[in-house]
């Protein structure tokens, strides 16, 4: 299928690893100039070199903390007016017990998980209005509809997001401007690697990464039967950053193998 966003240029923000690298491969492998951020600058520069090589793309890597002022200034500056902005961030560590959270942890989940996205998305959206174009996809969790208790520096502040979009895209979509989320479950990415010993302080476990997964499997239980890759979700992330999505509008899209249960 022929994406039709050759020659686009988009933004993935937090393009080094994970799903948004997945996401940053198929943009890259359909055609469009990317520009990637992280915080960590040696991943985010060997991305930005394998994925030029492996698609023939144009990738530029920068160093842009999502969650601050002068890292959003650093992403605007490199990449003025892209026409596809895709975003996720790294929201604090799962909790422990909830009554131990201070309202420095919420702070910095909201400044990370919330504020962030929200002012990379007022920055771009006039600019995308005026070229009567734009697309904008989240990458957050399933946890903003399925509330979890050890997440909860996670799934309060996405749920606020997804609150937002939901009104936000209705108002700009007139301009050809859309804004959809997708909402991923469980997938083995570098980020929930490097999650494995907080997860295991949090429920009291070894920090055997056994023991973790049989924890979490007894615990989540998966219909698809698996922990899912990063590569699994991108093809939607794509697809929603194209042209072809025109009539998707402030949608919520879970992939998460149907672990949460609901009609909608
Ligand atoms: N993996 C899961 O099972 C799972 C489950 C539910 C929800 N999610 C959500 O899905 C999203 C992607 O998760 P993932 O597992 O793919 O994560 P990941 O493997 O850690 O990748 C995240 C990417 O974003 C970058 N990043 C993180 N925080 C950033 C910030 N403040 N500013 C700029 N770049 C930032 C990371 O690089 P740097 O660290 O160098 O900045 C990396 O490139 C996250 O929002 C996560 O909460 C994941």
């Amino acid at each position: 299928m022929d994406l039709q966003i050759r020659g686009k240029r988009a933004i993935m923000a937090g393009g080094s690893a994970g799903m948004g690298r997945a996401t940053a491969e198929r943009l890259a492998e359909a055609g469009a100039d990317l520009v990637i951020s992280a915080r960590r600058e040696e991943r985010l520069v060997n991305a930005a070199r394998e994925i030029a090589q492996k698609y023939d793309a144009k990738v530029t890597p920068v160093v842009a903390d999502s969650s601050t002022e002068d890292g959003r200034r650093a992403l605007f500056e490199a990449c003025p007016d892209p026409d596809i902005l895709a975003i996720t961030i790294k929201p604090p560590n799962p909790n422990g017990d909830f009554l131990d959270l201070t309202p420095d942890d919420w702070r910095a989940s909201i400044d990370t998980a919330l504020i962030g996205p929200i002012e990379i998305m007022r920055h771009y959206i006039p600019v995308m209005k005026e070229k009567g174009w734009g697309r904008i996809v989240n990458i957050a969790t399933f946890s903003a509809k399925n509330p979890m208790l050890w997440r909860l520096m996670s799934g309060p502040a996405r749920s606020a997001l997804i609150n937002y979009t939901a009104s936000v895209s209705r108002e700009v979509a007139q301009y050809g401007v859309n804004i959809n989320n997708i909402l991923p479950g469980m997938f083995a990415t570098e980020g929930a690697a490097e999650l494995l010993e907080t997860y295991a302080e949090a429920f009291g476990l070894e920090p055997d990464r056994e023991v973790v997964t049989a924890h979490f499997r007894e615990h989540n239980r998966i219909p698809a039967g698996f922990v899912a890759e990063a590569a699994d979700m991108a093809p939607m992330a794509a697809l929603l950053c194209s042209p072809l999505s025109r009539f998707i509008v402030g949608q919520n899209i879970v992939i998460d193998g149907g672990q949460h249960h609901s009609l909608f």
